[in-house]
């Protein structure tokens, strides 16, 4: 029903992009790409003529580029307002004293549906079209955030945050018992497939331990019978901090990848923030079991105590995607996010981790590039989600971003050279529309 006419550029693997010029995308009626049609082939002009007939034609400027939308694979939305707020703490210091207080007032439901709608069109906005998103403990917030994706055209997948560990969470701001943990989070549940329903873009709920020192071991066992039962995403976060891994060995005795996966909570489903202390044996379980790591590279220099080695990840076949992580991480862009990732990676060779321990930091690691960036903004991102996006292909689901060549070009440029002008360069400004399952979610049609 839309046919997008324009130059391309997508991932084709982790380390290589495909552009093409002047192509036409034809979008079919349940929006998804059904024709990537090149110039060459026979049967261009009648496609473009037909469309145009039937005024479904968007043509690109020339200087504009159709790129996949972003996947933001970790996202926590009650924490928009504090964007940038007291990065300068250690983690636990910043949870207790801005976040949980923070998180505690979308008690109120008139304040909830404000941040979340601002949210979900700044994120939009930066060509985000999936987010995968930690709510709060209230249900009717959450589902204040699933109406925002649906109102801005985002595929949101949206955890009720469960953490009902009184010696780590503070009175105002918890599950009253691990059962009721486990019995708000399958209402959630039930609420939102209700009201995903009749929506144009689905919405998932996912299974949302917060992390391991937030939960009591009766909370965590029920989450992941709950995930089991639904056969639901799961999401929390995952040796992010010396203070975190220490938690968990201090009281089982264990790492915090072999407490979650005590409870089944690490599947082929699970998106596991941060990652950045995972050894060897945790990457071994991530790859058997499946597992998806949602790198947060703003955040992680600010809370992750370590660079993670993503071109380890990657020759391992972890899979791995991008995550904002606000308000871990200052930044609602993902653009912002690639360029962090690839600045991280270069640190660790030579750089501050040097002085880390090896086994740990990834001292040596190769650093990745921008076409490593990308690929996890898209490609990643949908592989740990299951979703069949991030690429502009024949078959995957047609969210789009149209991208305006940020800079100025003074002669021919390679689409190598315009591709990481694009990455390195485009803002919020520069994203002139986006398409997410083929419907407009920012922008105008000319
Ligand atoms: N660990 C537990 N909760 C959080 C959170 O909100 N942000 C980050 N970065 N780490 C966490
Ligand atoms: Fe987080």
């Amino acid at each position: 029903v839309k046919v997008l006419e324009g130059s391309t550029i997508t991932s084709v693997d982790e380390s290589t992009i495909d552009c093409r010029h002047h192509q036409l995308v034809c979008i079919d009626g349940e929006g998804y790409i059904d024709r990537v049609v090149d110039e060459s082939e026979p049967d261009f002009s009648s496609i473009k003529d037909e469309a145009v007939k039937a005024d479904q034609l968007i043509s690109l400027n020339p200087d504009e580029y159709l790129l996949p939308g972003f996947i933001d694979l970790h996202v926590h939305a009650p924490q928009w307002p504090n964007a940038g707020v007291a990065l300068d703490r250690p983690l636990n210091e910043w949870l207790d004293t801005y976040t949980f207080p923070l998180e505690a007032k979308y008690q109120d439901v008139s304040f909830a549906k404000l941040v979340y709608d601002n949210l979900v069109e700044e994120l939009v906005g930066n060509g985000t079209t999936t987010a995968l998103y930690f709510g709060t403990i209230h249900n009717p917030a959450n589902l204040e955030l699933a109406k925002a994706c649906i109102k801005h055209n985002q595929r949101g997948f949206i955890g009720k945050v469960a953490m009902d560990n009184p010696a780590q969470t503070p009175a105002n701001y918890r599950d009253a018992s691990a059962k009721s943990a486990v019995a708000d989070t399958e209402t959630f549940i039930k609420q939102l497939t209700k009201l995903s329903q009749n929506a144009a873009i689905k919405q998932t709920p996912v299974i949302t331990p917060r992390f391991v020192p937030s939960c009591t071991p009766e909370s965590l066992k029920g989450l992941g019978e709950l995930a089991k039962k639904y056969d639901l995403p799961i999401q929390s976060h995952c040796s992010e901090s010396d203070w975190e891994n220490g938690y968990a060995l201090e009281n089982y005795h264990k790492r915090d990848s072999e407490v979650l996966d005590q409870y089944g909570l690490l599947t082929d489903k699970s998106v596991m923030a941060h990652g950045t202390l995972l050894n060897q044996s945790d990457l071994d379980t991530f790859k058997s079991r499946g597992v998806a790591v949602a790198h947060c590279p703003i955040s992680n220099v600010y809370f992750g105590n370590a660079v993670l080695p993503v071109s380890k990840l990657l020759q391992q076949n972890v899979k791995v995607g991008l995550g904002t992580d606000i308000s871990g991480g200052y930044s609602p862009s993902l653009y912002q996010n690639i360029r962090q990732a690839v600045i991280s990676s270069r640190m660790l060779k030579d750089g501050v981790n040097a002085a880390l321990d090896p086994n740990q930091r990834g001292t040596q690691i190769q650093p990745i590039s921008a076409k490593n960036g990308f690929y996890l903004a898209t490609v990643g991102g949908a592989k740990s989600l299951h979703l069949k996006t991030g690429q502009i292909k024949a078959g995957y689901l047609a969210d789009l971003q149209v991208v305006k060549s940020p800079l100025a070009s003074f002669g021919e440029e390679s689409a190598d050279q315009i591709f990481e002008k694009i990455i390195y360069h485009a803002s919020k400004a520069d994203i002139r529309q986006v398409f997410v399952q083929g419907r407009l979610a920012k922008g105008r049609i000319k």
